[in-house]
């Protein structure tokens, strides 16, 4: 079966052909970085209208590169949630036309199932079960993996998600959109003299509060001489709380399942200071550790038509309505 794969939730359009038997086939990525930097984070209004420019082109670009005919394509898979409403409108609208026009079934793909799955798309993948640490810019979920849809939600963020606590700090210091690579680049030159929190990490449970580290980074810049370097050292000390709190919740959830297995996926899983600190705890707890490749860490085609074919697999598919769930817990999905 080899299937189209659409992602439009928030500011990247991807596209993808999965084949079940041969693997990923073709991905292409357009990324609004551009055109959300000059308003210093993402505007829904651009995002939808910039989906409903670069999609169509894209998928005609892949096909056209494979040599592939539209006879050729076995279903449609796109992200139907969590998301932006207009952005997903255009990819769950393009999706369904698609199917229709091509008479081929279409499936609506849970983005974060998209991200959990996208270890899955390298030679060294996961086996069932496994933990997920999910960490994104609208998400921070853990989740026991059982089995593909089988998925139990262990903790998530009671505040901010980790990305978008790098987002909002990268925002404090001045330093842009995408905050949290940029975070990332200056916590590199950064001196270890500060030490912040570790949230929640003091009592049981497996929830997640990034909310005060961001006001705790306020706090220390207020107080510092607002230096580059001060900055820097600001961001490694931000980067290194949220890296040992992850890290700190991970061995937890894995001792509490006797899972010996972590997943780590989502934008901040691309964060290397993050995944040598859980790979480190990984090491020590001796359980294996896999990460998708860091351009499969952020939004991206590929885990949709992953996430899809699956589905696909096992008899599912959409009606004709085109639905969409810009809020959509994991924990409702089967
Ligand atoms: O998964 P993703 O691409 O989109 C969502 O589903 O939200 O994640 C985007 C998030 C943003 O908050 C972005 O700042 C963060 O991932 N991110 C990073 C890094 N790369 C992306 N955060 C920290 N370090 C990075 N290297
Ligand atoms: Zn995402």
């Amino acid at each position: 079966m080899q299937v189209l794969g659409i992602e439009t939730s928030c500011d990247e359009t991807g596209v993808a052909i999965y084949h079940s038997t041969q693997g990923l086939i073709s991905h292409h990525l357009y990324s609004q970085v551009d055109l959300h930097a000059e308003y210093g984070g993402v505007v829904p209004e651009l995002a939808s209208r910039d989906h409903i420019r670069k999609l169509v082109p894209l998928i005609k670009q892949i096909l056209h590169e494979r040599e592939l005919p539209n006879s050729d394509i076995d279903g449609v898979a796109y992200t139907a949630g969590p998301g932006l409403m207009g952005a997903l409108l255009v990819g769950a609208a393009t999706a369904r036309s698609l199917a229709w026009a091509w008479q081929i079934p279409a499936i609506a793909v849970h983005h974060m199932e998209g991200h959990l799955l996208a270890p899955m798309l390298e030679a060294n993948s996961p086996e069932f079960p496994f933990v997920a640490l999910l960490i994104s810019g609208g998400h921070t979920l853990l989740v026991s993996v059982e089995a593909f849809g089988r998925y139990r939600l262990l903790g998530e963020s009671l505040d901010d998600a980790a990305g978008e606590a790098f987002d909002k700090t990268a925002k404090m210091l001045g330093l842009g959109y995408p905050g949290g690579p940029k975070l990332a680049e200056l916590a590199e030159l950064g001196r270890p003299i500060y030490k912040f929190p570790r949230p929640m990490t003091d009592r049981p449970g497996l929830d997640f509060s990034f909310s005060g580290l961001k006001t705790f980074a306020l706090n220390t810049y207020n107080e510092s001489t607002k230096t580059v370097q001060d900055k820097a050292d600001i961001a490694e000390a931000f980067q290194r709380a949220v890296a040992e709190t992850l890290s700190i919740k991970c061995r937890r959830a894995l001792r509490q399942t006797g899972i010996s297995s972590l997943v780590v996926a989502g934008g901040v899983s691309a964060n290397r200071r993050i995944r040598s600190c859980l790979s480190e705890m990984a090491q020590q707890e001796s359980c294996d550790i896999f990460f998708p490749r860091p351009e499969f860490c952020t939004d991206n085609g590929a885990m949709i038509a992953y996430a899809g074919c699956q589905r696909l697999l096992k008899g599912e598919h959409e009606g004709l309505e085109i639905v969409v769930r810009p809020r959509w817990p994991i924990s409702q999905l089967l």
